[in-house]
């Protein structure tokens, strides 16, 4: 079955799909093992960054193989793709879908180029997540302060509109109250439900996306989902359940120095962190 096939399953049935990033191979096992277990199709994710640090192509082929081996859907997405070459690239390697992010550029610009990756995708059947509004921070910080949204960077809801006609993009990333990346506090975000019901209203066919869900309380979660987000990008919290296991590991057996013997810890942890995510997003057992 194809990613869209889920994206309406999940529209319909009103659960959502993760999005779950990594840049090493204990990242991907641990997201792998999670998927496998609570029988969940999934979304795998790379930034520009990550895909470069791991290669693409070397991305492609082991993703193909747990395809073949865990015989659970599994999609990979090339996530905030900026550079035009790197998203041509991931097309004809063979991701099931891109995400052209064009939300630092002016409204009609975004509209532009997000219309040419479209008509690009399209001839290979790939799924295009365009970007309305902006997500800002990135995914490797854990705020101290309380995290205050911009204002200007907040999703119009006139602006859906326009751009889903306008760019035809089969999905839309949406800026309602997430950031990337943690606050220590971890009182915010706060996702703001009326202003996705309005998007919603307007976003014709387009899956709706919510980016930067590490550190976002599970009740505005299930609330999301409820109004019409279908899938739930996580990146930081598996960065910290990495880093974090391996510093402790380090602490407590500092003379340690083989790499099969302190990675399973890692992996275990990276798949805690999304067995409970693909709970809370109930995708779980799904055909
Ligand atoms: O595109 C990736 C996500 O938006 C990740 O956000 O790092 O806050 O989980 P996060
Ligand atoms: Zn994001």
């Amino acid at each position: 079955m194809k990613l869209r096939h889920y994206f309406k399953k999940a529209q319909k049935e009103k659960w959502a799909l993760g999005q779950f990033n990594f840049s090493t191979l204990s990242q991907l096992k641990g997201i792998l093992f999670a998927a496998k277990e609570l029988n969940s199709p999934i979304i795998l994710g790379t930034s520009e960054g990550e895909a470069r640090f791991f290669g693409l192509e070397e991305i492609v082929n082991l993703v193909k193989f747990y395809q073949r081996k865990f015989k659970t859907p599994i999609f990979l997405n090339l996530d905030h793709g900026k550079d035009s070459n790197l998203i041509k690239k991931a097309i004809d390697l063979g991701y099931d879908a891109v995400h052209f992010d064009g939300s630092e550029l002016p409204f009609k610009e975004n509209i532009k180029i997000t219309k040419k990756v479209v008509k690009y995708a399209k001839k290979y059947g790939i799924l295009v997540e365009g970007e309305v509004g902006r997500i800002s921070t990135e995914s490797s910080k854990v705020y101290q302060k309380k995290f205050k949204i911009k204002e200007a960077d907040l999703t119009k809801p006139e602006d859906v509109k326009i751009f889903v006609k306008e760019t035809n993009v089969d999905s839309l990333a949406v800026s309602i109250g997430t950031f990337h990346g943690v606050e220590i506090t971890g009182i915010n975000p706060k996702i703001q439900i009326e202003r996705l019901k309005k998007i919603k209203n307007r976003a014709e066919s387009a899956f709706l996306v919510l980016h930067g869900g590490s550190g976002t309380p599970g009740e505005d979660i299930k609330e999301a989902i409820k109004f019409g987000i279908v899938k739930v990008n996580i990146n930081t919290e598996l960065r910290l359940a990495f880093t974090n296991t391996l510093k402790g590991f380090f602490k407590k057996n500092p003379e340690e120095i083989t790499p099969y013997k302190f990675l399973p810890s890692v992996i275990l942890a990276v798949e805690k962190v999304v067995k409970e995510k693909i709970k809370l997003f109930r995708s779980y057992n799904k055909k």
